[in-house]
């Protein structure tokens, strides 16, 4: 008998030797068409149907979906060194927007670009921000009228993008905004439908699409080359991010040539509007649902503020106003799935895990999943409490990513988000248009499909 049970269990995988379980899809596609069709619905279904770890294959390409925040501070974190962008970041698309920029880089080129580029993101240097993000916020909204229908989400995007422009590179891109943002909604729609074929086959073959995006592509170009020849032409100093690319040399003399910098520039420009914007908007369309906490977070604003403008001194004291930008961010995470790619074999939750997977981790799910959230889809700023956040795993909340690639830019975006909505709750509500429903685009980054309308009512 003894004999009998050595031999079961000779024959029983560990496992590391086995695969996770997994949907298997169709034999040449895998799972991609079903990805494609309903991503969030795909990724919320193979959690429920196969757990924290499970396994699939896009085309031929081997992927992991890990939902467990101690898998996922494996990967962004304590074992962060195995891992490189995944092959979705590496693709052409993302080359020709970003090119090689702080997001996509690797190695020691991303090291020598980070140590460059953080001075910009301390905390004195951020200081000085508050007053021009208050401006361009009371530029903003001097023309809003009262009882008027607006898109909150192009407002936000519009003002974010002029933000961090100013702030990083000292430039006015007022002019430029609408085209920017109507260019960009543009490059995102047919990706957001076809993303995983799009960076498997990743072809350069000069399809309708592939011309068409290019075209869209220098369209963007232009204004952030035309930023770098101002900064060229003027010469000075400024202080600010772009002067500090610009000086920088490497160890042979070099500089940096328009091309780096214009990766860099890039980088920054989208990187740094469309999240914040996105947040922004997601938090106005919470508020305009739930009159209680709206209230909760007006009367703040008159206590701490009262009618003059919020500075960053006024930070701490804005801690309701916080708690809506992190319950936002839990439910509408602006980036809502991260990706790697193992560069070594590695054992993930026990499995093996082979070179080359793709491994993919989403806030979408993890931030909503009910172990580490109660009622998880309900818009609760309450819960943020200073307990509440200490008890939780780390990773079960990771807007900002986390690890040595976490988001440069994360104190720069909370302190925005904190004084544009201060700025705006202070004058208006915004109440949501009962005619516009509100819907999800998961695109490359987590939009409302047709904005997010509102009835602008003023609260004096
Ligand atoms: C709510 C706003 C924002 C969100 C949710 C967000 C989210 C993220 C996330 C999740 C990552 C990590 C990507 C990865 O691990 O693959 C990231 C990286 C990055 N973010 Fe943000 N971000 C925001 C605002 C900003 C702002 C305001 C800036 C700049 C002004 C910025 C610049 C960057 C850059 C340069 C990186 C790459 C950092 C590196 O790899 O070293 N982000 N962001």
């Amino acid at each position: 008998m003894r004999e009998l049970a050595r031999v079961v269990s000779a024959g029983k995988k560990s496992k590391a030797q086995i695969r996770p379980p997994g949907p298997k899809g169709t034999p040449i596609m895998g799972v991609m068409r079903e990805f494609n069709r309903d991503s969030l619905g795909f990724i919320e279904r193979a959690q429920r149907d196969y757990g924290d770890i499970v396994w699939m294959r896009f085309l031929y390409v081997p992927a992991l979906f890990l939902y467990h925040p101690n898998e996922i501070e494996y990967v962004l974190a304590t074992n962060a060194k195995n891992f490189i962008k995944s092959m979705s970041l590496r693709s052409n698309f993302f080359q020709r927007l970003v090119g090689n920029g702080l997001l996509t880089s690797q190695g020691d080129e991303w090291k020598r670009q980070r140590r460059l580029t953080s001075p910009a993101f301390h905390r004195e240097r951020i200081a000085g921000y508050a007053g021009t993000m208050v401006d361009y916020t009371k530029r903003l909204t001097a023309n809003w009228r009262e009882g008027e229908t607006r898109d909150v989400h192009r407002d936000m995007m519009r003002l974010t993008l002029e933000i961090v422009v100013r702030c990083l590179f000292s430039a006015d891109v007022s002019n430029d905004v609408d085209e920017v943002g109507a260019t960009l909604g543009e490059l995102v729609k047919p990706f957001a439908r076809q993303a995983t074929l799009k960076w498997i086959l990743n072809n350069r073959l000069p399809t309708p699409y592939h011309i068409h995006f290019h075209r869209l592509a220098k369209k963007i170009d232009r204004v952030v080359y035309r930023i770098i020849a101002e900064r060229h032409a003027g010469g000075s100093d400024k202080g600010d991010l772009l002067s500090t690319l610009l000086a920088v040399r490497d160890e042979d003399g070099s500089q940096m040539t328009d091309r780096q910098l214009r990766d860099e520039v890039m980088t920054l420009f989208l990187a740094g509007h469309e999240t914040t914007a996105l947040t922004l908007a997601w938090s106005w369309y919470l508020l305009g649902k739930d009159t209680d906490i709206e209230e909760k977070f007006h009367a703040e604003l008159d206590e701490v503020l009262g009618d003059r403008d919020p500075t960053f001194a006024d930070l701490p004291r804005l801690k309701y106003t916080e708690k809506i930008a992190k319950e936002s961010m839990r439910l509408y995470p602006p980036a809502y799935g991260l990706g790697r790619e193992a560069i070594d074999d590695c054992e993930i939750g026990g499995y093996r895990v082979p070179a080359g997977t793709q491994v993919f981790m989403f806030q979408w799910s993890t931030q909503r999943d009910p172990r580490f959230y109660d009622r998880p889809g309900e818009f609760m700023p309450d819960r943020w409490t200073d307990q509440f956040a200490e008890q939780m795993p780390r990773y079960a909340y990771f807007p900002f990513g986390g690890g040595p690639r976490a988001c440069i830019g994360a104190s720069f975006a909370m302190m925005e988000i904190i004084l544009v909505l201060a700025t705006i709750g202070q004058r208006f509500r915004l109440e949501l248009d009962p005619n516009h429903p509100v819907s999800i685009y998961p695109a490359m980054s987590l939009r409302p499909k047709d904005g997010v309308k509102v009835v602008v009512k003023s609260r004096d």
